[in-house]
């Protein structure tokens, strides 16, 4: 974890350590009350995939995309976050033992060092939790009551007022962020903001970026680009929708060079700023 990389922008070009570059962002600090800081992390190939599809059309992230320096920095983003923003797919897929958990900072031996971070930035230890969902089903983890998280469940206007009301029951706050089924961008931030949230760190998938970046409400894209050609016929990409035109335009804040991994081919850490 302690092998340098290499800043290729902004100049001058130089090496440096992997732990703590995106600890120094800040970007708990960067939001204001009326405008919280909107933050993404997307992992791509080379030729654009974010995931491929099996045959069944079913999506699935392949494990070539991962490496730990990917993920260290992944976790130093969530470090820095208010709140996390996560989505009903995610819940079902953990709760299938899918994927692991990504909810709470510094519970492994190798991230202990950013629950630290967090409480000497004056950061509550653990972030609150939002799940943007249309069809309410999902279960919820348990870790998310055992860390004392505070939990809202983000939905549309025209959600299912029976599971509205049995999340309610089960002592979850529902909010609506939508006039339709879909959680907006917009609307969604607004809430979040009206709570004291500044920094929103998005761990959703496409779509939410989706909803973010079409109502302006995206501050910061972080990418990190493996060097491989995946090829697959079927797969997914950041961007679902329609085309986005002068929204899609990102300005390059930092690009940094890892050698090593993964396979010993390479990475590239691209951080991309959206109006700021
Ligand atoms: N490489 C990467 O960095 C990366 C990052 C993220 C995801 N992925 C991969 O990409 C594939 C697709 O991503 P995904 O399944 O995470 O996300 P997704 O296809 O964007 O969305 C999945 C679920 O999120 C909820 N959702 C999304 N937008 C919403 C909105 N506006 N309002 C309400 N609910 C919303 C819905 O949940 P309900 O069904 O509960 O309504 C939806 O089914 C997966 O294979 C994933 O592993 C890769």
């Amino acid at each position: 974890m302690n092998q340098p990389i290499y800043r290729l922008y902004p100049p001058p070009y130089d090496s440096e350590n992997l732990c703590g570059l995106y600890l120094r962002l800040k970007l708990h600090e960067q939001g204001t009350p009326d405008q919280p800081f909107v933050y993404a992390n997307f992992l791509s190939s080379l030729d654009g995939r974010i995931a491929l599809e099996n045959r069944s059309g079913i999506p699935y992230l392949p494990k070539s995309l991962t490496t730990p320096h990917d993920f260290r920095l992944f976790l130093e983003l969530e470090a820095q976050s208010d709140c996390l923003i996560t989505h009903g797919g995610y819940l079902r897929s953990l709760g299938a033992g899918k994927l692991g958990n990504i909810l709470q900072i510094g519970q492994r031996e190798e991230s202990a060092d950013l629950l630290a971070w967090r409480i000497q930035q004056g950061l509550k230890p653990q972030p609150a939790i939002i799940i943007a969902s249309a069809s309410l089903d999902f279960t919820m983890p348990d870790s998310i009551r055992e860390h004392g998280q505070t939990c809202l469940i983000a939905t549309g206007q025209n959600a299912d007022p029976a599971k509205v009301e049995w999340w309610r029951q089960q002592g979850y706050e529902v909010i609506f962020a939508g006039k339709d089924r879909w959680v907006e961008g917009g609307a969604l931030v607004d809430a979040l903001a009206e709570r004291g949230w500044r920094s929103l760190y998005l761990i959703a998938g496409p779509d939410m970026l989706d909803a973010m970046l079409r109502d302006g409400k995206l501050s910061r894209l972080f990418q990190t680009i493996t060097h491989q050609l995946m090829g697959g016929q079927a797969f997914r990409t950041v961007s679902p929708g329609p085309e986005y035109g002068p929204l899609g335009h990102l300005k390059l804040r930092s690009l940094y060079y890892d050698p090593s991994s993964p396979n010993d081919t390479g990475q590239w850490f691209a951080q991309f700023g959206i109006n700021n």
